[in-house]
């Protein structure tokens, strides 16, 4: 079967450069991003393309190449799944807030109106593809609902997981490691066949690997358990570090030498945050849970355990170097975004540092060169810690480095952006009170210069000191 025609159910981090892609690489196929976000939709479908609505570098050339010639992006969500062929499903998995399996489950309720709107809409035989994250065996329930509730036509489901990175994600959708693409060998081969026939539009059939369904949905949980937990490894080591007088990069690069080991994800951090580590890996300890396997569910949940550690702390640290004390002291966060080059902050550590110190009575001043005011003071509502009247109180927000550092008493470096690195220092240090602080939490500025400036300078694990 040849695909011409494809509609992606959320216009999110993942649907939105995703089906750009598809879009780009694929002209003959007509793609229709829907989303039930009118704002969202809107933000797409912005003139200027500048105002899409996830920052990702080379997304907006990529959206300016394709929208309106076959990319669409719609909120006509039933008119959509009418037309296409093949579905792909992207919406929001996130931690069940409720209910059974609270602060651990993934929440399907979004998965299961997805695969019930399909059902209901669909007049002939369609390929669904659940390209969110999922817990293992979902395939089977989405399988169910769509053939109980269905109007006689045949589904195909396949598992395909998106493995991109934030900040990356053009580069790594372009040029992927693997595509894993889950199915029913026996009975949905064509359907298997079609979406690999997609891809092999720009990937390398080699890097094209099929699986059955449920190696493909638990694939995806163990790459982020894996990839959180060598962040969680190294940030353990960090804390060694700092006791002992070893350096957290030297050590890095010492064990990242080993073909073994590989010298990628293991940069010491304030902690690891971002939509996917915390939630597939709580997801992980429910799942093997629900099994009975108690001993793998502990294993696992220490990952989350030791990043919740680094993030506190990290916190604990400005308290105590800050004489005990920070109540009313101006702390200049420099980086909101959970990581470098992306407007994303959820479950970014500079949530839960600024909550840490806010309950310290710090004034918190905060410059991200993506993250907007509305979205960090959105973020702090989210906790439920405090009133709206108290974060605002706490919390200003800036849109100039020298200005939210100017009378700080100290800086805390949340995210790595690469302009952290080439400001002006000494002006920094020339408008600070003294002593003048600085907690990298990020490893990113060199220790001997600002140590040389006159900082009393703090990175993790040691590192360059
Ligand atoms: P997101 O919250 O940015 O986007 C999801 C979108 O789905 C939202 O805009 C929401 O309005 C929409 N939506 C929800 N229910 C809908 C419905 N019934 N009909 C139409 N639209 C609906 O989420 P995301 O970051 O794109 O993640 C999506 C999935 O991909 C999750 O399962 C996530 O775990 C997984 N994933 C995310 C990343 C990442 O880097 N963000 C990477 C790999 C996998
Ligand atoms: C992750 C996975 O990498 C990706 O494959 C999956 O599809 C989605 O989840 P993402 O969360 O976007 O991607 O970013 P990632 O680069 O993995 O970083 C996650 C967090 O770990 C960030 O806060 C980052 O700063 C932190 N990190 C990463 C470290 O602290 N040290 C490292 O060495 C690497």
């Amino acid at each position: 079967m040849k695909i011409t025609s494809i509609c992606c159910i959320g216009a999110g981090y993942v649907g939105g450069p995703t089906m750009a892609i598809i879009a780009q690489k694929c002209p003959n196929i007509k793609v229709t991003v829907v989303d039930l976000n009118v704002e969202r939709i809107a933000a797409w479908n912005d003139e200027d393309v500048n105002n899409i609505p996830i920052y990702e570098p080379g997304l907006s050339d990529l959206v300016a190449e394709a929208r309106g010639r076959n990319l669409f992006f719609s909120t006509e969500v039933e008119k959509a799944i009418d037309e296409a062929q093949m579905i792909f499903i992207s919406v929001n998995t996130p931690t069940k807030t409720y209910g059974l399996g609270k602060g651990m489950a993934a929440d399907l309720k979004y998965i299961e109106l997805c695969a019930r709107q399909i059902a209901a809409v669909a007049k002939e035989n369609k390929i669904v593809v659940e390209k969110s994250t999922l817990p293992v065996r979902t395939a089977e329930a989405v399988k169910n609902i769509l053939d109980n509730t269905g109007n006689g036509v045949q589904f195909q489901i396949l598992s395909n997981p998106e493995f991109l990175a934030e900040g990356t994600a053009v580069q790594d959708l372009l040029h992927p490691d693997r595509v894993l693409i889950g199915g029913d060998a026996t009975n949905g081969q064509e359907a298997i066949d079609a979406l690999v026939e997609v891809y092999a539009n720009w990937v390398p059939k080699e890097k094209i690997l099929t699986t059955n369904l449920w190696s493909s949905e638990l694939s995806k949980l163990t790459a982020n358990a894996f990839l959180a937990q060598r962040v969680s490894s190294i940030n353990a080591m960090s804390e060694l570090c700092e006791k002992t007088g070893a350096d957290i990069n030297e050590l890095s690069k010492a064990i990242g030498m080993d073909s073994r080991i590989g010298p990628k994800f293991l940069k010491a951090s304030v902690g690891f945050g971002g939509s996917c580590f915390q939630k597939d890996i709580l997801n992980l300890v429910y799942i093997a849970k629900t099994y009975g396997l108690n001993k793998v569910a502990d294993y696992w949940e220490q990952v989350v355990i030791m990043n919740d550690h680094q993030k506190r702390r990290f916190s604990n640290n400005i308290v105590q170097t800050l004489y005990n004390t920070v109540s009313g002291k101006k702390i200049a966060f420099l980086g909101w975004a959970f990581k470098k080059d992306t407007n994303d902050t959820r479950e970014s550590a500079a949530i839960n540092v600024s909550d840490f110190l806010l309950n310290e009575q710090a004034n918190i001043a905060v410059f991200d060169p993506r993250v907007k005011e509305k979205q960090i003071i959105n973020d702090l509502i989210y906790l439920k810690s405090r009133s709206i009247e108290d974060i605002k109180k706490g919390i200003t927000v800036y849109n100039d480095p020298y200005e939210v550092c100017k009378d700080a008493h100290a800086i805390a470096i949340l995210t790595e952006w690469d302009e952290f690195k080439e400001y002006d220092w000494q002006k920094i240090y020339n408008n600070m009170q003294k002593p003048a602080f600085v907690f990298d939490g990020r490893n990113i500025l060199d220790a001997k210069k600002m140590t040389e400036i006159g900082f009393i300078f703090n990175a993790i694990g040691g590192a360059n000191e």
